[in-house]
């Protein structure tokens, strides 16, 4: 029976509390530069970042317990994301909207343009804007669409007969908010993009409070029809690569590649698979994890990729830690623990990470095998959260919540740290290879 130590709670607090707070912006915080089709991206737990996740954690309990419970709901999203490609969105009313991000780019927005950030979202198709940073009637190009646009009938199933404007409702945290879809100028780097179509988000005449709108907008990089890629697909051929620097990087220093162009052209990759059950994600074939080099034994059917039920293995940016599904997690932590197993080590569990170390720990390699020839080795930073004295650690992974029916094994961002990750979709490929994330 693995128990917390209470001392564990107070030592990663002190240790780990600066990571998280707001810095006086200084001159670490470098304003980004963004280049022909590239953005360049920021952590938003940064210390540099205005758009820092609010309240903030008052200690790193709290935190690893803010993660991980935004992380169950970031699960819950991406496994309702069931359906079919007309009504894949999940913009739709009364639906919630997440702000699960991680990393935030920067984008204009109207004429004249309106800078305002954007958190990167890989498993959304909707693109929205909230009121606070972006003001429509300060724009003219702006577009408020009628009930009677094509566009308006794949985000509301049932189209309001006798409505002026695609307008709904939605959830944000514990508020309602008000939502229209709009098109509008939308700037990337040096690229522009007409009519762009979003949706325009503002706090419900019901419940006017400013701090229930999220403070940035949201990019959805998804693969439904409503989806920045599949909005651009003459600008960008539904092509796009990333590199997410350390969740502690005070800079811009990430990267967003959209188009085929300056993409990486040796790399390894593997096939692109499309789950009719989810078909807005990216799904991959995982066939194997392997710790240090001995390959774990899992059962099959934790990997199988399955378009009935949605089951498989897919990438995403808004998830912060890796979840597998139960079987899997546990054969590759069990091994994990073996390996680090230490007569003075002893591990316990902390804020949703069951295995945690307080002292050194040699912590082995992890693996992850893909159909085609591709593997990630993931490095000491990609495996453990630990304090910045080095003497605490958590291996930052988790099991899929098993109540939901179709679960998946979610490849979060801490693991991505670092990687260039290429979605290829017309070849039908996703790759992945170590890169350190500089522009
Ligand atoms: C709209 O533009 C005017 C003039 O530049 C400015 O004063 C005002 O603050 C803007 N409104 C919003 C909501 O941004
Ligand atoms: C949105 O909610 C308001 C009440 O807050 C209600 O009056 C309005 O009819 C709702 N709109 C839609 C499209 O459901
Ligand atoms: C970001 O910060 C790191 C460390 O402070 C620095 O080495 C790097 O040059 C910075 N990158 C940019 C793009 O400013
Ligand atoms: C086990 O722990 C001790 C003391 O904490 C440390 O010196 C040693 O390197 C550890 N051994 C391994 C294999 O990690
Ligand atoms: C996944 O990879 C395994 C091993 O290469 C292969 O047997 C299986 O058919 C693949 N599944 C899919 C759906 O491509």
């Amino acid at each position: 029976m693995v128990r917390p130590h209470p001392l564990l709670f107070l030592l990663l607090a002190a240790a780990l509390l600066p990571v998280f707070r707001r810095a006086s912006a200084g001159s670490r915080c470098d304003a980004p530069r963004d280049r022909g089709s590239t953005l360049s991206l920021l952590p938003v737990f940064s210390p540099c970042s205005p758009v820092q996740p609010s309240p903030n954690p008052s200690s790193f309990l709290d935190t690893l317990n803010a993660l991980s419970s935004r992380d169950a709901s970031r699960f819950i999203f991406l496994t309702s994301a069931v359906g079919n490609r007309r009504h894949s969105v999940p913009v739709a009313s009364g639906r919630s909207i997440f702000q699960s991000s991680t990393y935030v780019a920067r984008a204009s927005l109207g004429t004249p343009s309106q800078p305002l950030l954007v958190a990167i979202d890989i498993s959304s198709d909707a693109s929205w804007f909230p009121s606070s940073a972006f003001s429509p009637t300060n724009s003219s190009t702006f577009v408020a669409l009628p009930c009677t646009s094509p566009l308006c009938s794949q985000v509301l199933a049932t189209p309001i007969s006798s409505c002026t404007s695609c307008a709904f409702n939605l959830t944000y945290a514990s508020s309602s908010l008000s939502a229209t879809l709009s098109q509008d100028s939308l700037f990337l780097a040096t690229d522009s993009i007409n009519s762009f179509t979003f949706a325009t988000v503002a706090t419900s005449p019901a419940s006017p409070n400013p701090n229930s709108i999220p403070p940035q907008g949201l990019l959805g990089l998804a693969r439904g029809s409503l989806s920045l890629l599949s909005q651009t697909k003459p600008l960008y051929a539904s092509t796009f690569s990333y590199c997410f620097p350390s969740f502690r990087s005070p800079n811009f220093s990430g990267s967003l590649r959209l188009g085929p162009m300056n993409q990486p052209k040796r790399i390894r990759t593997t096939p692109l698979l499309s789950n009719p059950h989810r078909p807005s994600l990216y799904y991959v074939n995982m066939t194997g994890v392997r710790v240090g080099s001995r390959r774990v034994s899992i059962p099959p059917p934790a990997l199988v990729f399955d378009p009935k039920t949605g089951a498989g293995t897919i990438f995403d940016s808004g998830t912060m830690f890796t979840r597998l599904v139960a079987p899997a997690y546990t054969a590759v932590r069990d091994e994990f623990r073996r390996r680090v197993a230490n007569s003075t080590t002893t591990v316990s569990s902390l804020g949703g990470f069951d295995t945690c170390f307080n002292g050194p720990v040699t912590v082995p390699t992890i693996t992850f095998e893909f159909d085609g020839g591709l593997s990630v080795t993931l490095a000491e930073e990609n495996v453990m959260i630990h304090s910045s004295s080095g003497g605490l650690s958590c291996l930052a992974m988790a099991a899929a919540p098993d109540n939901v029916n179709a679960v998946v094994n979610v490849i979060a961002s801490m693991q991505q740290v670092n990687h260039r990750v290429l979605f290829d979709v017309p070849n039908g490929r996703v790759g992945v290879s170590r890169e350190r994330c500089t522009m």
